[in-house]
Formats: C-alpha cells, structure tokens, sequence
C-alpha cells in the first residue's frame, strides 16, 4: 500500500464504494473518527488581525441566517448523543461577542454523556465573564496572542487592546479554566523576536503557548507559499534563547508538536499545519453559526443544517445529513499540491 504525504492510504480505502452509515461513530471513508466538535457561534470580531480580516471588516452574516439558541442546542444534542461527539469547541469570529454565550455553555455541559467544553477567544471581556462561563460547564481556554509587545500587537490586530488579553488571560487561570493555553500566528517581519518574548511570558505566567504556522485561510486571499514562518523558522527562534526537548509523551491527534523548554515542567507546542500536515489523525468537524457542517477546515463544499432545521426535519434526517457530510471528508487539505483551493469562506466565519 501507498501512503499519501497525508499518512493516508491512497489506493486501498474499500470505504470509499459504500454509503455511510447510519449508526456508530462519525467516521470517514479513511477510517477516521470525528470526536471533536467545532462550533463557530458568529463571524464578528473585535479585532482586525492581518492575516484574517481587512481593516474595515467582513460583510456580516445576515442575522436571520445566524443559528437561534435553541437550534444551536439541538443540533449539539445530536452531536452528542447521536454521533459521539465528546469535545465541544466554541469559536467565532469572537464567541465573546455572543451575548447569550453563557446559556449555550450551560446547555452543552448539561448533555450526558458530559461533553468536554473549551472555548478559543481573542480573550477581550474574558476578565468579566471567565467566572460566569465556567460556572456553566466550560473547561478550558485558548486564547489568541499573537505578541506582548503592545506596539506588535497594535500592528497586528490594528487595535490597541492587549492590556484587555492580558487581563482575559489572568481571569482564566483564577476561574480554574486550565491549562490556558495561548495560540500564536506570528506575523511575518516580528515573529522571530515576538515568539521568544511569547515563550518567556507564558512560562512566567503558566500559560502552554502553542505556535501555529499561518494557513491560507485570509478573508483577502494574500497568503503567499514561502512567506509564513514555518514550524522550523519558529524553532530556529527559539533555539538561541532556549534549550528545547521534544516531549516524549505521546502525540495522538493533537495537531501540536511539544517540545520541553530548558529542562522543566514548561513545554511549547508547534502545530506545523501546512509545512507538516497531520490530517491523517484528523477527528474534527466543524459547525459554522450560519448551521453548516463542514468536514474540514479547507473544505469547498458544506452541508446546510439550517434549512433542515427550518423546514422540520426529524433527528433521525439531521443526523444522517452530518454523517453524509463527514463520510465525504477528503484525505487533506492540500495545501501543498499545486491545483490548491483556498475555500470561500474566511478563517473568521469557519472557527479556527
Ligand atoms: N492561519 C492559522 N491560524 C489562524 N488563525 C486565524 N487565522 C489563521 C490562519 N490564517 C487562528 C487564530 C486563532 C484561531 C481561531 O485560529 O489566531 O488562534
Ligand atoms: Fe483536519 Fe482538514 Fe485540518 Fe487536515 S486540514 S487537520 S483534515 S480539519
């Protein structure tokens, strides 16, 4: 058999010739088995990250398309009860943003079996709510940081609020939303000096900084091959300032690579997505807030939830739409082959 660079059969996969199933664990005609759940609650943001909106926004989804709570709520309960999902992840765009974010929390942690329930936020008015959102179920944290340095960050959000993080970062770890880990996009001219100042804060502060390579996933479209810094140009960085072991703890399908920092209990983590592609242990789907299920995060086709919540759809229709779309899902993203497509749909209306 023929592995792709993927980690993927390319030419055995007797799956592929039936229909999916209609029971058991959402799987894939690869054999992978989706447990994890991403749930994009809006695509507004407060910040205006380079690499991910232009400077005066996106156009909104139009509210009315937007999921209501209560629909949001049932299509979790299937997820949960029906397809075996057990890690539910709220992003955005911002899901701080959602006023009622609260109330969805407490209604996915009171699923049974219990759901795990994390959140990745810009971390802007999570001072204010990390307390209430973890009274309602939520577990744990990651939050955005792309830079300490308060003109860096400027740069790059194009808005002057990293002492708003900072605070949103410290309310997380008193609530017990932990381990809060900080996700960093390193901006291409100050990433090298800003991943070194990143490290040194998150270890003083006990936050697991994981460094993510910059996927084409801009509303602009501007990503160019060769101008991200790669998993090993952060490596590179780090490796004047700090004494880096990889963690022998098995990886499973964490997308980040741990490394230990200078022999202690601190680790940083390197999710090399594009130079480095872990699709092969890949056990996600994602939801978008306008209610499409999407097999992957490069995914050009979607499966529209929404309309059959609308129309009155039984459980049973829902449940077997979610598993048609995840049977579908391909091998990878392929980034890396030249007939690339970047999908429609920016990073802030897909959930990271
Ligand atoms: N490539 C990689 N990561 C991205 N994020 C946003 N846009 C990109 C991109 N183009 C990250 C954010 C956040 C998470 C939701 O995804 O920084 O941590
Ligand atoms: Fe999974 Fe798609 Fe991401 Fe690959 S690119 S890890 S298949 S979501």
């Amino acid at each position: 058999m023929t592995l792709t660079a993927l980690g993927l059969p390319s030419v055995h996969r007797p799956l592929a010739a039936q229909p999916a199933p209609t029971s058991g664990p959402l799987i894939d005609t690869f054999g992978r088995i989706a447990t994890d759940l991403r749930v994009s609650l809006t695509d507004r943001c407060n910040l205006r990250c380079t690499y991910c909106m232009p400077a005066e926004g996106l156009d909104w989804l139009p509210k009315d398309q937007v999921l209501q709570p209560p629909e949001l709520s049932r299509l979790l309960r299937i997820a949960v009860t029906r397809l075996g999902i057990t890690n539910i992840r709220f992003t955005g765009g911002e899901p701080l943003l959602v006023r009622r974010l609260e109330e969805i929390v407490a209604d996915a942690s009171a699923l049974q079996p219990q759901p795990e329930i994390a959140m990745t936020t810009n971390g802007i008015g999570l001072a204010r709510r990390a307390e209430a959102l973890a009274a309602a179920g939520l577990t744990r944290v990651n939050v955005s940081l792309d830079s300490v340095d308060a003109a860096h960050f400027a740069a790059i959000t194009r808005r002057d609020r990293l002492g708003d993080v900072l605070a949103g970062l410290a309310a997380a770890k008193r609530a017990g939303l932990g381990p809060v880990k900080v996700n960093a996009v390193l901006d291409p001219k100050t990433g090298r000096t800003d991943v070194v100042a990143l490290l040194r804060f998150c270890l003083d502060e006990g936050y697991h900084l994981r460094v993510i390579e910059q996927m084409p996933l801009d509303a602009g479209h501007s990503w160019r091959r060769g101008e991200a810094l790669t998993a090993d140009d952060v490596l590179d960085s780090l490796h004047g300032h700090f004494t880096l072991s990889p963690d022998p703890r098995p990886r499973g399908s964490a997308p980040a690579q741990l490394w230990q920092v200078d022999g202690g209990t601190g680790t940083v983590g390197v999710i090399a997505s594009v130079s480095h592609a872990f699709c092969g242990a890949c056990d996600r789907t994602r939801l978008t807030a306008d209610g499409q299920v999407r097999n992957c995060l490069f995914a050009t086709t979607e499966t529209d939830l929404r309309e059959l919540l609308r129309t009155g759809a039984d459980d049973d229709a829902i449940e077997g739409a979610w598993r048609k779309a995840m049977w579908a899902k391909a091998a990878g993203h392929g980034i890396n082959n030249p007939d690339f497509i970047q999908p429609d749909r920016p990073m802030s209306a897909i959930g990271g």
